[in-house]
């Protein structure tokens, strides 16, 4: 009924060889149909990974977006300028951007936006720190990371969102949401737009978990009810990793 996806986000790795020479290797592998694969270069690659992938059905994404259209903003990729060369998916809000960059929800809504307006899907993140989650209150931030994000959309653009599950303590440390927390949470995202929405929404929007997804844990969390794929940062840097996930379904 919603959309199976994998996406990977390959953050700040990789040259113009290498992010070709892995592309040319996920084109040329042997591909389970089931999800939408999705592979998330730095800005300088997508062009050309574009490109690489005419006729794969492997989509391309960026990893960030302006808030702005366009104008005085140096240093940063318009909406619009991703479009133009062939991205169909933007990761916003995720956890690196929001601690490193200090993005907030407000911010990210504009981001969400912009990408909407643009015929892009925007792969929204959202995820609880490591003390947020010890002072139960993990529900709390990610409901208004939900809430503030995305819940300005109107129905029809909100159907058009991804939203990605990562919380922060399982990103890159080889700790992973255990199934019963990954499937707690989702369904708990899936409440929360089923209540300010409508069910048949909140049924149609595909939710990704993130953080230490790997080969060996995949099939379990993509096995749970409200778990539609994985958004993966490092196992989405080698082929064969990238796609053993991509088969877990
Ligand atoms: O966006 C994907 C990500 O943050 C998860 O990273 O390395 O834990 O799979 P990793």
């Amino acid at each position: 009924m919603r959309d199976k996806i994998v996406a990977g986000n390959w953050k700040m790795n990789k040259n113009l060889e290498e992010a070709l020479q892995l592309v040319n290797e996920l084109k040329v592998a042997n591909v389970d149909l089931t999800p939408k694969i999705i592979v998330i270069p730095s800005f300088p690659f997508i062009n050309s990974i574009v490109n690489t992938l005419e006729n794969s059905p492997i989509k391309v994404g960026a990893q960030n977006c302006s808030t702005q259209d366009s104008g005085a903003y140096t240093g940063e990729v318009s909406a619009s300028m991703l479009k133009s060369v062939g991205a169909q998916y933007v990761v916003v809000g995720h956890s690196e951007r929001r601690s490193y960059f200090n993005e907030q929800n407000e911010g990210l809504a504009e981001k969400v936006n912009q990408c909407l307006s643009n015929g892009l899907t925007p792969i929204y993140c959202c995820g609880e720190l490591l003390e947020e989650r010890e002072s139960n209150n993990h529900f709390k931030i990610v409901e208004s990371q939900i809430n503030e994000g995305l819940f300005n959309l109107s129905e029809s653009k909100m159907i058009d969102t991804v939203i990605a599950y990562e919380p922060v303590w399982a990103i890159g440390t080889g700790v992973t949401a255990s199934p019963d927390q990954a499937q707690e949470m989702h369904a708990f995202i899936r409440a929360l737009i089923a209540q300010k929405y409508n069910q048949q929404v909140a049924d149609s929007i595909s939710i990704l978990y993130g953080g230490s997804c790997n080969p060996k844990n995949a099939k379990e969390l993509f096995s749970l009810p409200d778990v539609d794929g994985g958004l993966i940062g490092g196992a989405s840097l080698k082929s064969v990793d990238f796609m053993a996930i991509a088969n877990s379904f």
